[in-house]
């Protein structure tokens, strides 16, 4: 199969979509470069808006743009209250399934009264406009909900991942000082109890800007409860004094909305940050396009809202274009390889977005299981997170889209707030691997070393050239890192950190990062955390980890150690060395395992070791290179 074999847009597909062709799309993309303001106000406009816009955007103080100023806009107002006087009112907002199977669905009208009445919560606890607000929650409605009643009242929102561990959550709390922690009393996972709450406690010790901690009920155990501070969300929300009704607060377009840490070349993971107006704007449009969201689609994006695919295309974009989204808990493969297969079949999804990682690990346990079930409602297929291996790509096309559903690849960053590179589904004939041409509004380019533009088929620096809406403002209390780091290699340009070519079609091949940042199934992490890690541990001198090919998980990791003077390995010492990365980066249990030692060696006194990923589960050998003595 060659790379450059073309898949058109199935015909029907086409044919009620919202961009119905190539051409379509190309009259579009001319006239959103040529006059952006134009393009992106008129995108804006099907929003609510208390106060319209005086400018579409600011670019004078590079790289700090400015999106719709002196504009005034309200996120839950614009996800929720704007579908109330609709057909929406009682339709689905959200479908969640949790990973025991227990579900529950909340119509527009409902998640409104849950998100007026958790944002009096907030309120009665002094939480204000511009105070941030910690979220350490497993995938359940109140996270959503608590996203939600943040942009009710203006407070900024700090999603953390809930595998994250103790050590991992209390550096965000103490970078952007939250106020308020919001976790739930454990989560489940491949039915086992991670003790979130146990967690949170630990990180909390030293985290004196929480003033109160709001749990919720998921898994039942019994946990302490500090006074004074620890609060049930299930008594809170019904309280006597807590009111249905919580006018919005009218937001400058240009407040801050949330702060998500991602990990980067150097130190400790950064907020990224992004600001109201712009990002709605970016996120509805781009949804509304990408999946091609029809009234009655249901929309299943499998990722966890810890990452900013959740916030973008579960709660934001979603909602803000009245969709029915639907919320897992789970893992693709727990109880079975087929959960995924039989919550698209109980839902009858329409549009699937999913990671190249989770792809792979379920093709790998055989066709039997997608085919178990009925999986015909299925009319879109997204991918992100890591490239995608043309095999994969056909497997996902043939097995799980019968062949009559378009794929889109959608490239995109945390940084980015949205999807930039990406086919627009009933328009641009995808070939397997390329996330094919830019967004509307979108100018990516790729430069060689010197900052000229790479040959066709030439590899180079994936970046942006024109400021949009969604890009991220700055890294959270240090605008100057946020420069150097995305604007520092070509000034003025937006510095992606990915590799990609451009071939004789215009089509973007994005083929990996150019700096110590690595895909773990999907999940993003910096060498230079793990090798921290590492190196805060005393017996070890330093560190070096690396990324390795892994055929499921995209990437894995090799490590290299060595311990100081007179330490000598013992068993003991390594698993303290396994031990000692959860802690700092994940809970229990992390998306990789180091489980290995593979080769010592002295030199000059010192030892050196090689650790590995667990690559058991992928069923596959991996050979690796025994170090040098
Ligand atoms: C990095 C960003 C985008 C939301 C989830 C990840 C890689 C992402 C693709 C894709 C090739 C991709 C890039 C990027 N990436 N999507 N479709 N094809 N690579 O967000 O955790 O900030 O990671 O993920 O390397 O820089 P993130």
């Amino acid at each position: 199969m060659s790379e450059t074999e073309l898949f058109p847009p199935p015909k029907a597909f086409s044919k009620r979509a919202h961009i119905k062709s190539r051409k379509e799309y190309e009259a579009i993309y001319r006239q959103s470069v040529k006059n952006p303001s134009k393009f992106w106000a008129e995108k804006a406009k099907q929003l609510h808006w208390f106060k319209k816009w005086k400018r579409v955007f600011r670019y004078t103080k590079k790289p700090f743009v400015k999106w719709f100023e002196g504009g005034k806009i309200n996120v839950s107002y614009n996800c929720l209250d704007r579908h109330l006087s609709t057909a929406r009112k009682n339709k689905a907002a959200l479908i969640w399934e949790g990973e025991p199977g227990d579900s529950k669905t909340y119509t527009y009208q409902e998640l409104h009264l849950e998100v007026c009445r958790f944002a009096n919560v907030l309120k009665k606890h002094r939480i204000k406009k511009g105070d941030r607000v910690c979220i350490y929650l497993p995938m359940i409605p109140q996270l959503a909900i608590a996203m939600l009643a943040c942009t009710r009242i203006g407070a900024i929102h700090s999603v953390v991942f809930g595998g994250f561990s103790a050590n991992s959550l209390r550096n965000r709390i103490q970078d952007s000082r939250a106020k308020m922690l919001i976790t739930s009393d454990g989560s489940f996972r491949k039915g086992k109890i991670i003790p979130l709450k146990k967690m949170a406690d630990e990180a909390l010790a030293e985290c004196p800007s929480v003033k109160t901690v709001i749990v919720c009920r998921r898994t039942g155990q019994k946990i302490p409860m500090k006074r004074k501070r620890d609060r049930w969300w299930d008594e809170e929300i019904k309280a006597e004094d807590i009111s249905d009704v919580c006018k919005p607060a009218e937001m400058d377009a240009e407040d801050p909305l949330f702060i998500l840490y991602t990990s980067g070349t150097t130190g400790k993971p950064k907020g990224i940050l992004h600001t109201t107006g712009g990002y709605l704007v970016y996120v509805y449009q781009t949804f509304k396009w990408i999946f091609d969201i029809q009234e009655e689609d249901t929309h299943w994006c499998t990722a966890d809202i810890g990452w900013v695919t959740g916030h973008s295309y579960i709660v934001y974009g979603p909602l803000a274009n009245g969709a029915t989204s639907l919320m897992f808990e789970g893992v693709p493969n727990y109880p079975k390889p087929d959960r995924f297969w039989e919550i698209v079949e109980k839902y009858k999804v329409t549009l699937f977005y999913t990671a190249p990682t989770a792809i792979r690990s379920i093709k790998q346990e055989g066709n039997q299981w997608p085919k178990r079930h009925d999986l015909s409602s299925l009319r879109l297929l997204g991918s992100v997170g890591e490239p995608i291996n043309p095999e994969a790509w056909l497997w996902y096309h043939k097995m799980i889209g019968n062949r009559k559903c378009p794929i889109v690849d959608t490239w995109w960053q945390t940084e980015t707030g949205g999807v930039l590179i990406t086919p627009l589904p009933g328009a641009i004939p995808t070939k397997p691997g390329s996330a094919t041409l830019p967004f509307p509004g979108i100018v990516p380019d790729v430069l060689d070393e010197k900052g000229r533009r790479a040959k066709i088929n030439e590899g180079g620096y994936l970046v942006i050239k024109k400021p949009w809406p969604a890009m991220a403002r700055t890294v959270w209390g240090n605008p100057k890192r946020f420069k150097e780091i995305y604007f520092g290699k070509f000034p003025g340009v937006y510095l992606t950190g990915d590799n990609a070519k451009i071939d004789k079609d215009g089509y973007f091949w994005v083929t990996g990062r150019t700096d110590d940042v690595i895909k773990i199934s999907g999940h993003r992490f910096g060498t230079a955390e793990v090798e921290s890690a590492l190196t805060a541990h005393p017996a070890v001198a330093e560190a070096a980890a690396v990324p390795i090919p892994h055929p499921i998980k995209g990437q894995g990791l090799y490590v290299f150690v060595t311990l100081d003077k007179g330490i000598k390995q013992t068993p003991h010492l390594k698993k303290a060395l396994f031990r000692q990365v959860a802690k700092e980066i994940w809970g229990i249990p992390p998306p990789w395992r180091i489980l290995r030692w593979l080769h010592y060696c002295s030199s000059r006194g010192s030892f050196k070791i090689a650790v590995s990923v667990d690559i058991k589960d992928s069923g596959e050998n991996l050979k690796i290179e025994p170090l040098p003595a």
